[in-house]
């Protein structure tokens, strides 16, 4: 891992060591009104009051000075298609009809190794412009599209995950692959990607729909063979898709029992939506370890569902927050917060703001199991971190001068929040290139 700037910064400090919905706040978060995180080689060294901190520096060591701002670990997105960057904002009447009329044919143009690449940057650039530092991310069917991808995010040096797309029917033709194909395009980019640099690779059958019972075995034998590589699909969307993938495989009792014939339930598997779901699909994806990615902005966009805060927590199912663009309108982890909460609010559920950003934050890496390298500022850690404006509109400035505590100012950067409010996003310790205000 290259790597970076040792310094220290100086801000009020937030992180969250567990989840505020499971344990009481002091033991959740730390928070340091005026704080210091100390930066050593792109890692975490220590974090603590500035008053305590300053004091232990080696003389010259440099103090970026960022008080009147929040800093915070970079928020991470556990669901997001960077093909679809450009179809984001695209109407469809559900998701089926939204898939055919607009994704597929955007698709199709990753076959193209430079318009694949040209994508990746803009998309990484959107990233960092909304603080995302770490992302689960869908291809294309196309070999270009990861090759693109991973070329792009092991330049700038961070923290992804991302897949080619295994689909052999269910699509257009000249979208399809074959599971020997599929099987040979995975080996050879896990060969390539998987812990290159800060990179995983994702094994990435679409889902259910678009893959024959012999690709979603080839998926489940990928699996076996790299233990430690991500899976990720959709579940349970939308109810005309539920019932597609029942009437394609009868033999199964659930939507989600698809993928566990298949062996692709476990630890690092995350699926997408999880919205239609019955008891035992939420005990068995709590059993298996397997994450669901709730992605609202999606979900109220294309009227796919709400997803059921209070019986994923009740059936202690691991779940983290996910953009879904372009699905998902907005690339924000903020925005994506603020609808997070209106859908729990939908059903008299409560999603605090503390618990927002932890599921944007240490709930991500936990979901992913990365929670040892991101997501928090334990000692160690790689410094991906962003800096918040209190200020960044004449609104949100406003209303911050009334909140009180954190929790008030969190709330109103979720609510009134999105990309004007992240200053800096900070990748190993180094700025990505976005300049203070
Ligand atoms: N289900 C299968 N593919 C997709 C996709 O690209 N986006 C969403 N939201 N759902 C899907
Ligand atoms: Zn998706």
């Amino acid at each position: 891992m290259a790597a970076a700037e040792s310094r220290a910064f100086r801000a009020s400090l937030l992180h969250f060591r567990d989840d505020p919905g499971s344990v009481r706040a002091d033991r959740a978060f730390e928070h340091f009104e005026d704080g210091l995180l100390v930066v050593e080689n792109g890692r975490v060294a220590r974090v603590g009051p500035a008053k305590d901190l300053l004091a232990t520096l080696p003389p010259g060591f440099e103090v970026v000075d960022r008080r009147g701002s929040l800093i915070l670990p970079g928020f991470i997105d556990t669901h997001i298609h960077y093909s679809q960057t450009d179809i984001i904002a695209s109407p469809g009447h559900n998701v089926l009809h939204w898939l055919e009329n607009y994704t597929f044919p955007e698709e199709a143009r990753f076959a193209e190794a430079s318009h694949a690449a040209e994508v990746a940057e803009f998309f990484l650039d959107e990233l960092a412009r909304n603080g995302t530092t770490t992302a689960l991310v869908f291809g294309t069917v196309h070999r270009a599209s990861a090759d693109a991808f991973f070329t792009a995010a092991a330049r700038r040096n961070l923290r992804m995950a991302a897949g080619q797309v295994m689909m052999d029917r269910g699509c257009p033709e000249h979208l399809r692959d074959t599971p020997e194909g599929a099987r040979r395009d995975v080996r050879e980019l896990a060969e390539r990607w998987d812990g290159n640099g800060r990179l995983h690779y994702a094994i990435t059958p679409r889902f259910a729909l678009t893959s024959s019972e012999a690709q979603l075995r080839v998926a489940g034998e990928l699996a076996r063979a790299h233990p430690n590589a991500f899976i990720q699909s959709h579940a349970a969307e939308h109810l005309e898709e539920v019932a597609s993938a029942c009437a394609l495989f009868p033999e199964c009792r659930s939507y989600l029992d698809v993928y566990d014939r298949f062996g692709l339930l476990r630890e690092r598997a995350i699926y997408a939506h999880c919205l239609h779901f019955d008891a035992e699909d939420r005990k068995r994806m709590a059993d298996s370890g397997a994450a669901a990615a709730f992605c609202p902005t999606s979900n109220l966009f294309l009227g796919s569902g709400l997803f059921d805060v209070a019986a994923a927590d009740a059936a202690g199912m691991l779940y983290s927050l996910a953009t879904d663009v372009g699905g998902g309108t907005s690339f924000s982890m903020l925005r994506t917060m603020s609808e997070a909460y209106k859908v729990a609010q939908l059903q008299d559920q409560r999603l605090t703001a503390l618990r927002c950003f932890y599921l944007a934050t240490l709930g991500g890496a936990r979901a992913l199991r990365l929670d040892d390298r991101i997501g928090s500022f334990e000692a160690g850690c790689e410094a991906d971190f962003i800096v918040l404006d209190p200020a960044a509109t004449p609104l949100l400035e406003r209303r911050m001068r009334a909140a009180k505590t954190l929790e008030e100012r969190l709330f109103a950067w979720m609510i009134l929040g999105d990309e004007r409010a992240v200053k800096e996003t900070y990748v190993l310790g180094e700025n990505r290139g976005l300049t203070p205000n």
